[in-house]
């Protein structure tokens, strides 16, 4: 396990799949009954922008660091929740921020020191359990919910060959499991064919109802670079590739450097 997110906390991919990830929950939370959510691979939860991990990347400076201060929508909302200059939240953070009295979080995390981080972020919180354990298992162990509604985060490292079969698969078996579930799952964008082969996997998945948005800072031909992100989107809420066009329209105009090649798009995979 050598990738550690608090050297790229804030990037341009935090900022697409936070921002994206808030209007799921948003969704969710526009009804009264309680909901759950289960985040599979939660890294340490929260970030401190001018630590040495932060400062050797400088990632968050093209990503948050041009952010603050948006009071406007679409990103208003994620930039108020990303909170001040300086540090920077994970995605449990910014769930468990979204949660009503009625609604709970499952974190999973393996890394024994980012597990350590979360135990301590959460301890007195009864709204919040965290498990360092493996989040793949999870989908299977901690699923269905017994709330019968909510959001599955799969936000996987992509260190290991075969992470994209394995998203793949664990979509499909998700969908079995637990139909109602939202699914949110995070996967890179270094070159085409990868992500093309992902594509095409869950349209002959069986799996209804798949979104996949998309952004990318420059033409994804180079496979050593993130040149940008996707953000599969399972059980989408009710104009949500509307909401998701103008978050990543406002994002790119942000974000984007004019290089060759930038774009964003929010592509249905699959129908209802
Ligand atoms: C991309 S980071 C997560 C970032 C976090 N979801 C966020 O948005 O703030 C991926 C995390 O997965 C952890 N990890 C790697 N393999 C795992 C596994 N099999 N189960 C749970 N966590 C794992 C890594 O230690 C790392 O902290």
């Amino acid at each position: 396990m050598n990738y550690r997110h608090a050297f790229h906390a804030g990037n341009f991919a935090d900022c697409m799949k936070h921002a994206l990830l808030i209007s799921l929950l948003r969704a969710l939370a526009a009804k009264p009954k309680g909901f759950a959510v289960l985040d599979t691979h939660a890294g340490a939860g929260a970030y401190d922008l001018s630590s040495a991990e932060a400062a050797r990347t400088g990632e968050w400076r093209r990503g948050i660091g041009r952010l603050h201060g948006i009071t406007e929508a679409p990103l208003a909302d994620y930039v108020a929740l990303a909170g001040p200059t300086g540090q920077y939240p994970g995605s449990p953070s910014l769930v468990r921020a979204l949660l009503r009295p009625q609604d709970r979080l499952m974190c999973c995390e393996l890394h024994p020191a980012d597990a350590a981080s979360l135990r301590a972020l959460f301890r007195q919180d009864p709204q919040v359990a965290v498990h360092a354990r493996d989040g793949w298992e999870a989908v299977k162990a901690l699923t269905p919910f017994p709330e019968k509604r909510g959001l599955v985060l799969i936000d996987p490292p992509f260190e290991e060959p075969g992470e994209f079969e394995r998203l793949a698969a664990s979509i499909g078996l998700l969908a079995h499991r637990f139909r109602a579930a939202v699914q949110a799952c995070w996967y890179p964008i270094k070159h085409r064919a990868p992500v093309r082969a992902f594509h095409d996997a869950l349209r002959t998945s069986g799996v209804r109802d798949l979104v996949a948005a998309e952004l990318w800072l420059r033409e994804p031909t180079d496979p050593q670079r993130l040149n940008g992100c996707g953000l599969l989107v399972a059980n989408p809420p009710w104009r949500f590739e509307a909401t998701a066009s103008d978050i990543l329209a406002a994002l790119l105009a942000q974000l984007g450097d004019g290089e060759p090649g930038q774009g964003w798009t929010v592509l249905r995979l699959v129908e209802e």
